[in-house]
């Protein structure tokens, strides 16, 4: 008798990629329900329900010990960016599709929370200027309840989270209570910025150095390190800084650097509704108070500023936009 012959099908080559990519995330989610972290977080044990992992139905059987154990909850502390939900990384963008529970702050954008499931639990934790709606405390509390919960959590911070975010305080505070966690960056508002407004924050003819600062106020004046800030040949960032304006350009000219040094203040970067002023150091507190320009705004001192005018030259159309026909 023939020896019986045994068939294969080779799958086409897009066919094995999706199948790879299938597989890999297969892992991907194994791991993430097992409460493993990327970047060394510690797994928790905590208790949950009587039901199997994930909620799974027994149908009345003595389900498995891997069905008996809890789901583990995961935090990711993701960089919502600047604003423009096009500047999200992907890693962002499909740890949203996939959350049970995001906590958000008030300047993630509305384009970003639309990338959440509909049935996605939406938790606002707020952070605007002088009206914290949560307090922090309360906010490491609510991120520590709900993994041990057994939800894939995102907290989503604009910007990046570990720049003036308090990603720091919330990643000690989940490794502290034992709970597995991730850092997913985000486009920082300068960067955000400067790409939005042309303006290079380094450029081997004017800035070799980069500074970003919290340009908070304290009593009316803010603790800074004046005379460092003050040197030239470096881009100043001032995140936060609004309301002292006037003190940041009166102690920066008064430490030495020159009344005319070129200045910007960037509202809402990135967005459609973005404005920007430029002035100088002189000129700029004058300039966005007629304005009218209100938080939340970035402060960017440096020679670069003066370069941004000339990155917009009016035959070159803006990207994505077609040439005109001759
Ligand atoms: C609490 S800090 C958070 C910074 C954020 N983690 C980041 O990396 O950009 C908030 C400040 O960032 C600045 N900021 C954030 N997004 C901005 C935007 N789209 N336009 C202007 N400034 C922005 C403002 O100075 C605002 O007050």
């Amino acid at each position: 008798m023939p020896a019986p012959r045994l068939r294969m099908r080779v799958p086409a080559p897009a066919e094995a990629a999706a199948a790879g990519r299938r597989t890999e995330r297969r892992r991907e989610v194994l791991a993430r329900s097992k409460g493993r972290a990327t970047d060394g977080g510690a797994p928790h044990a905590h208790a949950a329900g009587t039901a199997g992992a994930g909620g799974e139905a027994t149908n009345g059987r003595i389900p498995s010990r891997a069905a008996r154990a809890p789901r583990r909850g995961f935090v990711s502390l993701v960089g919502a960016g600047p604003g423009d939900p096009e500047l999200l990384t992907l890693r962002a963008a499909r740890l949203l599709a996939e959350a049970d529970a995001c906590v958000y702050d008030h300047l993630v954008g509305d384009g970003v929370l639309a990338l959440l499931r509909p049935d996605a639990e939406r938790l606002y934790a707020g952070k605007e200027r002088s009206n914290h709606t949560l307090p922090q405390e309360d906010i490491n509390a609510l991120l520590v309840r709900l993994a041990h919960e057994g939800k894939r959590v995102v907290r989503l911070k604009g910007g990046d989270p570990f720049v003036f975010g308090r990603g720091g305080e919330e990643a000690q505070s989940l490794a502290q209570a034992g709970v597995a966690f991730e850092i997913v960056p985000g486009v920082t508002a300068a960067c955000g910025i400067a790409a939005a407004t042309r303006i290079p924050l380094t450029h081997r003819d004017h800035a070799h150095t980069l500074t970003f600062v919290a340009g908070h106020l304290r009593d009316g004046t803010m603790n800074l390190d004046w005379p460092s800030l003050a040197r030239p040949g470096q881009t100043l960032v001032v995140y936060m800084g609004l309301a002292g304006l006037p003190e940041l350009c009166r102690q920066l000219v008064a430490h030495g650097r020159a009344p005319s040094t070129p200045a910007a203040v960037v509202q809402q970067g990135t967005l459609p509704t973005q404005r920007v002023v430029r002035a100088t150091l002189a000129t700029l507190h004058e300039r966005v108070v007629a304005q009218g320009l209100k938080p939340p705004t970035l402060i960017v001192v440096g020679d670069v500023v003066a370069l941004s005018e000339s990155l917009f030259p009016a035959a070159v159309p803006a990207a994505g936009l077609a040439l005109a026909a001759d």
